[in-house]
């Protein structure tokens, strides 16, 4: 299949889908999808319309414009500070909602793999757990940022407080684990849905939740710069395809199955996926994101990372090559 691209609000869309019942039959047919790997809208507003358009005019909204770093035009920050407890009630919403979905689309077993932020995790997981999902874990995705750690606004130059800081400066990401409920043991589930457990990195080493060096590089971003329908602005929150391969390898145990992302941005995700060699779903609710990830993708697909090399990738590469010839032949 390789991948699909839809360009809608995912609400809707996975509103759409069948319920999933039948573990022979396709994922839009009620087969479900094996996994979802996603980095949302973190505080639900900061991708409404009306923020969009004022982070694109450079003219800020929930959006903080950073000042430019040794020359380098840096990304945009939403600030989840500024959010009310009326927009936090709404977030958790979102995920309630959100979760519910993904309990429909997804094949028992099936792993989500949803990125977050320190400052509201919480509400994400409160969502999630009444939408009965089971938590299994939060990753740590270590991106070493500039945020944070500043000193009291207003008194930057006050002697005496030289040595505060408001905030801790962040030094990592948060990614939590989630999974569909299944009611056999895992070994049966395996086998009847492909679903349940984590693909290990190798026999010796299992998947672990520290992921090192996850800072985004500057490829990524040019990528997604030049495929820009809209100017030469990269997408704010564009994720390294190194990161994103190795969440989609853990993310299906039998290396056989269909990856969903339903906030699909630039495509970082779905590209993720096709690189080391797994079928993907993508929707994104904005028009010129769609487009960016529909120009992205295949450039991301391109980058190498150290993941591509580690040996169950190669032969499952290798495996696809023997097919594609043979089908050719
Ligand atoms: C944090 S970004 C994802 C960035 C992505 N990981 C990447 O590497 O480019 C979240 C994306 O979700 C999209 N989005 C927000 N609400 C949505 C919805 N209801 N349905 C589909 N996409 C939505 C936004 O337009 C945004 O591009």
């Amino acid at each position: 299949m390789g991948y699909e691209l839809i360009n809608a609000n995912s609400f809707n869309e996975l509103e759409s889908w069948p319920e999933t019942t039948d573990p022979d039959a396709n994922w839009d047919n009620g087969g479900g999808v094996h996994a979802i790997v996603t980095d949302p809208p973190y505080g639900v507003i900061e991708f409404m319309e009306e923020n969009v358009e004022k982070m694109r005019e450079g003219s800020g909204g929930v959006w903080r414009i950073p000042p430019e770093l040794d020359g380098n035009k840096r990304n945009p920050l939403p600030r989840f500070t500024v959010l009310t407890d009326e927009d936090k009630e709404m977030l958790k919403e979102f995920f309630r909602k959100f979760g519910e979905l993904a309990n429909k689309v997804l094949r028992p077993g099936g792993h989500i793999f949803i990125a977050s932020t320190q400052l509201l995790m919480h509400l994400v997981s409160e969502g999630f757990d009444e939408a009965g999902l089971e938590r299994r874990d939060v990753l740590v995705r270590e991106t070493k940022t500039l945020r944070g750690g500043d000193r009291p606004k207003g008194a930057h130059d006050h002697p005496e407080y030289s040595m505060v800081s408001s905030m801790p400066r962040v030094y990592w990401e948060p990614w939590l684990l989630y999974r569909k409920p299944f009611d056999n043991k895992l070994k049966e589930n395996l086998s009847e849905w492909q679903t349940g457990g984590l693909r290990r990195e190798s026999e010796d080493r299992p998947f672990t939740d520290l992921l090192e060096d996850g800072k985004t590089g500057k490829r990524e971003r040019e990528i997604t710069a030049a495929a820009n329908p809209e100017g030469d602005d990269s997408h704010p929150n564009v994720k390294p395809q190194s990161l994103m391969r190795e969440l989609c390898h853990a993310a299906l145990p039998l290396k056989e199955g269909v990856i969903l992302d339903p906030f699909m941005g630039s495509g970082a995700t779905v590209a993720a996926a096709d690189a080391i060699g797994y079928d993907a779903v993508g929707i994104e609710l904005d028009e010129s994101y769609y487009q960016m990830a529909e120009e992205a993708i295949p450039k991301f697909t391109e980058i190498s990372t150290p993941i591509e090399q580690r040996d169950d990738i190669r032969k499952t590469k290798a495996a696809q090559e023997s097919t594609s010839l043979t089908d050719f032949n």
